[in-house]
Parts: structure tokens; sequence; C-alpha cells
């Protein structure tokens, strides 16, 4: 037996779609990613992973559950077995049996690459602080302030104007070249090995746990490309990779938020300043995995873009991310002209401080400078600011800020709340209707009973109905049976984790379909679903009490049968008459 904190640490470290992506190409579709399935033959992908909710799901052949049930399946291993693979490859120690030398294999070279990653960190550290082709570099350093302390803090480096320094250090350490280059930190030619790194300032990038597993090197002088970042390797995958998320974790654990920063000079800026829980994007624009795992460490997060307009968009293009999986979000705005480390060199952490608490919500920034951009001062502007807005408002998974926003555009926009819903497309949209609006991807939940089982998943207020009404009032069947199993699972329950208790295969399916399509609940009125679920349900139970009554009209009073069905139609009736 694996101990379930183990279980847990591994599940909480992984990202599904990295270990998904292991096995098979995957690409962004909306909120989820998209393959081919693995586990039947197809040509149009129906494989859907679903970052946020750590859950796979195929609509082609019902195939579903969460990474572990992915590595199980793929790899014919039992549980334990894909706790232990995945536990291997997250670096969680489990007590360990022997290896299969397949499985040595694996874990040597991940060894190896964490060895040379390491060598490599200390390599250029030794560079930057000690040698005399360090010089530029701590001159440099020293003109942008950053004191030794911080220089320590981001393990910073220097790689020399040389074509192969590094491929020497790491000849001289014994380390396998073949596997530098599996990092893409030195290469290959007909002339030899050289290096990638050439006279430029390295941050060293590490995982949520301190290790470095990439690394990025500035110039020192305007030249371009100012950065180059290791390529994609077995350890990086720049699109679940948080920069500076290890030196966050300790300050987000007591604030709950995560500030996020586009440049790493943005991040030391604000560390150098106090400000902790800070990470940034490693180059890339923000994803549905970093937001998924935004999520799982903090409850809200707070963005800090340059006031440029490339800055501007990166905040709402990540505002609609943030939207899409219910993390509340705010935007720090920077004066014009300013990025986080333009305005801390010229500013105090008081300042900064100051600007966090003027922090708007992400959805009330995005409308306002939206105003700002284009005035609603002819109905002309107005129909193109609505047409702007109505995507990303369809986006507001929350219905009590939907409802609050809803009011504050058509105020704002001198409009009914008519007409705003008629531009949304009719009032308010019925699941189909979202659905079709959210990309090819989506699946409609082809059921009412469906739609409520999402609910009861995502939103507190229909559990707590359904809590109070009992769950056998609107679900029946396979869908009463994972309602049981929702209710009697703690608040904090990763929803993922059920999969692997559920056993009967179509429930299974059930499970993992309801969880990877989530896209489209925001439209829905839960109360509305609840109540066509209970009618729904009324009317069977009615059915089944009018059933009972032909049985009984039959059968012998007093015989075995005609007093259990006795029972079964006055459980019905007082339950009926709860509802
Ligand atoms: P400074 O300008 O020195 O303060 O650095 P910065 O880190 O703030 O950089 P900047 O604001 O120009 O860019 C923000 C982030 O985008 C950087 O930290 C990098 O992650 C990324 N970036 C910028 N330029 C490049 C580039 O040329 N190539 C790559 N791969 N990434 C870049
Ligand atoms: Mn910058």
């Amino acid at each position: 037996m694996i101990p379930e904190e183990k279980v847990r640490e591994v599940a909480e470290r992984l990202s599904i779609v990295e270990v998904v992506s292991e096995y098979l190409p995957l690409r962004r579709a909306g909120s989820n990613f998209l393959g081919l399935c693995p586990f039947h033959a197809e040509k149009t992908p129906s494989f859907n992973v679903n970052p946020a909710r750590e859950i796979f799901h195929c609509f082609g052949c019902g195939a579903g559950g969460n990474a572990f049930s992915f590595v199980m399946k793929i790899e014919g291993l039992s549980f334990p077995e894909a706790v232990k693979l995945l536990a291997r490859k997250s670096g969680v120690e489990i007590e360990e049996r022997q290896l299969t030398p397949a499985e040595r294999k694996s874990q040597d070279e991940h060894v190896q690459f964490l060895r040379i990653n390491d060598l490599t960190t200390a390599y250029y550290r030794s560079v930057l602080l000690h040698s005399a082709e360090g010089e530029p570099a701590r001159a440099y350093l020293g003109n942008r302030s950053v004191e030794p302390e911080i220089s320590e803090a981001y393990r910073l480096g220097f790689a020399p104007d040389r074509r192969d320094g590094l491929v020497k250090h790491l000849r001289n350490n014994g380390a396998d070249l073949e596997c530098a280059v599996k990092l893409g930190i030195v290469r290959k030619s007909d002339s030899g090995w050289y290096d990638l790194f050439r006279n430029r300032l390295i941050f060293p990038i590490r995982d949520a746990r301190g290790q470095v597993i990439a690394f990025a090197g500035r110039v020192l002088d305007a030249s371009l490309p100012k950065y180059i970042n290791s390529p994609e390797s077995p350890l990086y995958h720049k699109s679940s990779v948080l920069f500076g998320l290890d030196m966050a974790l300790p300050s987000v654990r007591t604030g709950n938020a995560i500030i996020i920063v586009e440049g790493y000079f943005d991040h030391l800026a604000l560390y150098r300043a106090g400000v902790q829980n800070v990470v940034a994007t490693c180059g890339t624009a923000l994803t549905a995995t970093h937001t998924g795992l935004i999520k799982r460490h903090a409850e809200r997060v707070y963005t800090l873009f340059d006031s440029d307009n490339a800055g501007k968009k990166a905040t709402i293009r990540s505002m609609e991310l943030f939207l899409e999986q219910r993390i509340p979000a705010y935007v720090v705005a920077l004066p014009s002209g300013d990025d986080p480390d333009s305005f801390l060199t010229q500013h105090s952490a008081e300042d900064f401080a100051a600007l966090r608490d003027k922090a708007r919500p992400a959805f009330e920034y995005f409308v306002h400078s939206l105003l700002a951009e284009t005035p609603p001062d002819s109905v002309d502007s107005k129909v193109r600011i609505i047409d702007d807005i109505v995507p990303r408002f369809r986006k507001i998974a929350d219905l009590v800020e939907r409802d609050l926003y809803e009011k504050e555009i058509c105020r704002l926009l001198g409009i009914t709340v008519h007409a705003f819903r008629k531009r949304m497309g009719g009032g308010m949209l019925s699941d189909r209707d979202a659905a079709s609006t959210s990309g090819k991807t989506s699946h409609t939940f082809d059921n009412v009973q469906d739609t409520l089982l999402a609910l009861l998943m995502y939103y507190p207020e229909a559990r707590s109905k359904i809590e109070q009404t009992g769950p056998e009032t609107v679900f029946s069947g396979d869908h009463l049976e994972i309602a049981r199993l929702l209710l009697s699972s703690g608040d904090d329950t990763v929803l993922s984790r059920l999969a692997e208790i559920i056993e009967k295969p179509e429930q299974k399916t059930l499970f993992s379909r309801i969880m990877v399509s989530d896209g489209y609940l925001a439209d829905i009125e839960w109360l509305t679903v609840f109540d066509q679920c209970r009618r729904s349900h009324e009317k069977k139970q009615v059915s089944s009490i009018k059933d009972i009554a032909s049985r009984l009209a039959v059968l012998d009073a007093g015989s075995e049968e005609y007093e259990l069905l006795l029972k079964q139609a006055d459980s019905l009736r007082t339950r009926k008459s709860k509802l």
C-alpha cells in the first residue's frame, strides 16, 4: 500500500497535460487539450484533456479518468504501479521495489538530467562570481542594482563568450553530453560540441521544488534576441512552468494570492522589494496549464503586465482563462510607460502596495479599458463594444458576478438588460446554444441530469441545495450514484481523484465526460436546471406509484410481494411530499 498522502503529493505535482503529452501530441482547443485517442482507432480527435479539472475523457470510446487512470490504462499498470511511475517522474520518493530495466534506465536518465542542470548552474554561477570573463556581467548587475543576496537567491550566472566552456565543464565532471543535448544546453555539430548560451546573463528556471529544469539567457546590451531560453526538453515544458514559483510558494501559502508578471527582471524587481508571491511566465503567453497550476496554489491572482499595448492584450487574454477557470483575477494597472521593474526603481514598496490595493477585478478593468478606447456615443459604437464584451462575458462562470456585470455593462452603455441579452443571442442561452459558442470541441450534455451533476460539482449553491433536498429527488441511476459519491466526499476533495473510486465502467465514463466538458456551464441558470430535474423526477415517481398501484391490484393482499410493494409506494409518497 502506498500511503494516501504520498498519492496526494504525486497528484499535486502532476499536470495531466504533461503526463498525457508524453504519449501523444495534444493541442489546445478552448479550455481543453485535444488529441487522437490512444485507446481506440480514430482519425479525428475526440480525446479531451481538461487541465484545470485534471481529467481526461474520450468522446469516442468513453475512456476517462485522472492522470493515474491514464497511466494505468496506457501502460497496463495497477493503481500502485501507476502511482509509483508518476512518483518517479515528479520526484516524490516512495519505498521502492526493484525497478524493471526500462524503469531504471528512465530514472537514471532523469537523475543525469538534474545533475547536468546543477553542474551547469554552478558553472555559470562561478563564471559570474569569480572569473575575469564575468566582469561585464558583474558590472551589468551592478548597474541594475542586483545585490549579491538577490543574485544568490536566483542563482544567477553568466555564460562566457566561448564556444564550449560549458561543454568542457560538463565533460570534466563526467556528465553524459548526449543528455546535455537532450536538455538543449549543448549542441553537436560536425566540428564538435558547443554551448547554447554565449555571452549571456543566465537565469536558471526552477520547478516548484526548486530543481533547475531549464535556463534563460539575457544579452548584456541592446542586441537581439534579448532572451534565449533552453528549448522544451524532458524536464522543461514551458507552457506549464511558472518562473519563480518555488520562491513564491511560502508567501503564496500565507496570503493565498499570486501576482503574475511577464519578465524575469520584473520578478526580480518585486522580489527585491519584498513582494515574494510572484511568478513569471517564461516568455510565453499564459496557458490553461499555468492557470491550473495557479489554481492549485492560490485563491486569487493579480496580473501585473507592462502598461503598453502588448501588456493590455496579455491582460485580457489571461482574464479569459481566469474567468473560465473561476479564479478571481485582478489587474494591477501601472502608470503608462512603466513595467514593474521601472516602477519599482522609481517608487517604494509602499507605492507598489498602494497600486495593488487599487487593483480592479479583471473583467471590470476590461470593460473600462474598452470604453476608454471606444466611447459608447453612438449606436454603432455600442454595438461594437457589446460584441467585444459578449464572448468574454459568456466566460464568467460565477452567476452572481454575471448578474452584477450585466447590470454594470448596461448602465455604462445606457442600454437595457433586455437589449444586452438580445445581442447575446436571445435571452438566457440554453446549454446547447452555449456549447456551439465555445468551440467545436465542446460537447453538450445530452440530458438535464448531466447538467445538474456538473452544477453539483462546481456550484456550491447547487451543491447545498441538492444536499438539502437529497440527491434522490433529482437524480436516478448512475447519476444518482455519482451524486451520492460527490456529496459524501468533502468540499476539499480533488474531484479528479474520485475517478479512482468509481468502479462501474459506465459510471466512470459518465463522470469523466461531465468533468471534461465544463466549458458551457457558464450560461446556465442552475436553479432552472434543478427544477427541471425535480419535475421530471416527480413525474417518474408518480408513474411508478401508478405502476405499483396497478400491480398491487392483482396481488393477494398480505402476500410477501404485496407488503414489499406497499412499503415502496409508501416511501415514494413520503419522499414526494417532502418535495
Ligand atoms: P528587462 O527588459 O531587462 O527588464 O527584462 P524583462 O525580463 O523585463 O524583459 P521584457 O519585458 O523585454 O520581456 C518580458 C519577458 O518576455 C522576458 O522576461 C522573457 O521571458 C520574454 N522575452 C523578451 N524578449 C524575448 C526574446 O527575445 N526571446 C524570448 N524567447 N523571450 C523573450
Ligand atoms: Mn520588462
